[in-house]
């Protein structure tokens, strides 16, 4: 298997070498490696662990300084987030499978959402299909840093498919709606959708809720309270 970024493939032999270098410290700033060296722990040869340097810089997951004695190497953001995807493949099979927690606070955003959510197009799927009409906005959560880095196992995990769709001025996109429960202190409220568009880049350090009730009130939340998200398997 290999996982597809821009321009190459990156196999599981090239993620074992970046894997080695991330635990050599490559993920907060240069390290510096000789070939033998990774040879050896890759159990490899010099050819072999150069050409796994080499598809890792190709597919830009690392970035690198020749020098005589060696090379000076940095893990980019891109590798970064291959590497954050093998970490929710080893979250998924040692924690509960199919239940997914998010924590984070309570925050305001700029108003967007009650236009989003209020547009005919999407109304009526999420009548349709989640079986409720929303309350007209989102509420947002800043995540922790943790449940940033997990939040990308919400795409292994089923959603309920918003289809995007036009007017006369414009196209608006696909979402993905996934089922959870919010618990704030010992309040909890269910059914509420975590919303996330499928294709346009969005704020990954958020969530945004939508629900048939105003949350805020349900719950009794005001900006920096904090909740627990608890994403469900349908
Ligand atoms: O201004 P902001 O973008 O945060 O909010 P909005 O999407 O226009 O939603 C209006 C208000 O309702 C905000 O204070 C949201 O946090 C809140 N809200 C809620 O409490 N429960 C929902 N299900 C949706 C929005």
């Amino acid at each position: 298997m290999t996982r597809a970024t821009g321009t190459r493939a990156v196999g599981f032999d090239e993620l074992a070498a970046l894997k080695l270098l991330a635990l050599d410290g490559a993920r907060r700033g240069e390290v510096k490696v000789s070939c033998g060296d990774l040879a050896d722990r890759l159990d490899a040869s010099n050819q072999t662990a150069s050409r796994r340097l080499q598809a890792l810089e190709d597919a830009s997951f690392v970035e690198r300084d020749l020098v005589s004695d060696g090379q000076w190497l940095t893990i980019t953001e891109d590798g970064e987030r291959a590497l954050e995807r093998e970490y929710e493949d080893y979250r998924r099979i040692f924690e509960h499978a199919g239940e997914l927690d998010l924590h984070g606070t309570v925050t305001s955003g700029m108003g967007e959402g009650r236009h989003y959510i209020s547009l005919p197009g999407y109304m009526r799927q999420f009548e349709e299909k989640l079986g409720y009409e929303p309350y007209l906005g989102t509420l947002n959560v800043d995540l922790d840093a943790e449940s940033q880095r997990a939040r990308s196992a919400l795409e292994a995990m089923d959603a309920v498919p918003i289809e995007g769709w036009e007017d006369e001025d414009r196209t608006y996109g696909p979402a993905s709606c996934y089922l959870c429960t919010v618990h704030s202190d010992d309040v909890s409220f269910s059914p509420v959708h975590v919303i996330v568009p499928d294709r346009t880049h969005h704020d990954e350090s958020q969530a945004e809720l939508i629900a048939p009730e105003k949350l805020r009130d349900e719950l009794g939340l005001l900006d920096g309270d904090e909740v627990t998200i608890s994403v469900e398997e349908r």
